[in-house]
């Protein structure tokens, strides 16, 4: 039974089902404690003065413990001004705006710095994972600037970076799932209108989420197949051993320690490490939840095939409400498009190619890079085709529309590839010359 009682009133043997307050105000690395020695209940003590939740079937009671029910309705009334809060939040963002400022550069003159920038990312990922395995504290300083390039440039030009957040090699799968989360969480951050200081603290958080890994056997991280459930809860703790190393890195704030500490709880409690619910893992948290469960579906393991990317985001839709926060796994989508980066497609001219920019004014059209003709021919020059052209005989109709989505690995165009290749625009007249 839930009871309220005050924080001076509470005994050793109780059990605290909520702290009533944010996980950054206490000390403990849970918000459920059983209280067994005196330290624990000094520790409550000196944070002041306040009441928290006891579950009174888990531990003791006491006669000032007070209004179960209420309490319950206490904590359902926080969460649900809490999801009040963000879609009040939501009415205030100017969508159009934010997704503006990320088409101030053309495409193609940022993808060589997003390249860069990419590269960059991995030599810093990788480093950082060696130091902090040799037990060097997180290098603060270099990953805020890294991630501040990143969000440079995902403000210059949204899709760049995210076009190149397809790549994935079973060699550097850690380093690279690292910048993949980071970049989308910040594109999914800037579409819910989150601001630049707030956007630095989502991207270090997002770089650093996984970096409790290193203290894992990586024998575990990288084993191929189905972990036992000993294994499982092993693998689990690399949450709050990240929470932990984040915590103590200099320059970096408390903020990013709640993405490693938070990104696998869901929605609906079903997630760990502490079963948060609701808004509860807060919204770095949610975003990094979204993904990372993204990114790992869409990449090929030794032990499964990575799911095409508009079916991983299918069964994202599907979890909405259950695993994931319903808003934002809509704006997440409106954020990748429904066909997202790296789909591959036919159109209704029999011309095959991979989705490669998005036009988030249409998500239904995005930009496609052309890469067979009508016949099923690679073309030697890739060519970039926007969907939303209309006919050139009929402007009431578009120029060409996407009928299929294909399993690429029963084409033979390398997606990777095709995305990290230079492609030209292709005017309509063009793009027919070299078909033909
Ligand atoms: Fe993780």
């Amino acid at each position: 039974m839930l009871k309220k009682i005050s924080v001076k009133h509470l005994k050793i043997g109780m059990f605290i089902h909520d702290f009533n307050m944010p996980w950054m105000k206490h000390p403990f690395l849970t918000n459920k404690k059983q209280l067994k020695s005196p330290k624990d209940l000094d520790i409550l003590l000196n944070i002041g003065e306040g009441e928290v939740i006891i579950d009174t079937e888990k531990g003791g009671d006491s006669s000032h413990a007070y209004a179960i029910e209420e309490a319950q309705k206490e904590i359902d009334a926080r969460l649900q001004e809490d999801i009040k809060n963000v879609k009040s939040s939501e009415l205030g963002v100017d969508a159009e705006s934010a997704d503006a400022k990320g088409r101030e550069v053309p495409f193609e003159e940022e993808l060589r710095k997003a390249r860069e920038i990419y590269s960059e990312s991995r030599q810093l990922l990788k480093k950082l994972f060696e130091e902090v395995r040799l037990g060097v504290n997180i290098d603060g300083v270099r990953t805020r600037r890294t991630v501040e390039n990143m969000i440079a440039s995902i403000f210059r030009n949204r899709d760049a970076l995210l076009s190149l957040a397809r790549i994935k090699s079973f060699h550097e799968y850690t380093y690279q799932h690292c910048i993949n989360v980071a970049v989308l969480s910040l594109n999914l951050g800037m579409h819910m209108g989150i601001l630049q200081d707030e956007l630095l603290y989502l991207g270090v958080g997002a770089v650093l989420h996984d970096i409790g890994k290193v203290l894992i056997p990586q024998a575990l991280v990288d084993k191929p197949g189905p972990l036992e459930p000993g294994e499982y809860e092993l693998v689990k703790t690399h949450a709050a051993h990240g929470a932990r190393l984040v915590l103590q890195a200099a320059s970096v704030p408390d903020e990013c320690a709640a993405v490693a500490l938070n990104h696998h709880e869901r929605y609906n409690g079903a997630g760990y490490p502490r079963k948060l619910s609701g808004m509860e893992p807060g919204k770095f948290g949610l975003i990094t939840g979204l993904a990372d469960v993204y990114d790992a579906m869409t990449t090929n393991r030794s032990y499964q095939e990575g799911m095409q990317p508009h079916i991983a985001l299918k069964k994202v839709y599907e979890w909405g409400g259950t695993l994931f926060h319903p808003i934002y796994v809509q704006k997440f989508i409106q954020c990748l498009g429904i066909y997202p980066v790296g789909s591959m497609v036919k159109l209704d001219s029999g011309e095959v190619g991979v989705v490669c920019r998005q036009n988030r004014d249409q998500i239904l059209r995005p930009w496609v890079r052309v890469a067979m003709d009508v016949n099923g021919k690679p073309l030697i020059q890739p060519l970039d085709v926007d969907l939303r052209k209309p006919d050139k005989n009929d402007f009431k109709k578009f120029s060409k529309s996407i009928i299929e989505t294909l399993d690429p690995r029963k084409v033979i165009i390398s997606v990777d590839k095709l995305l990290e290749k230079e492609s030209v625009e292709a005017p309509e007249e063009e793009l027919k010359v070299v078909i033909g």
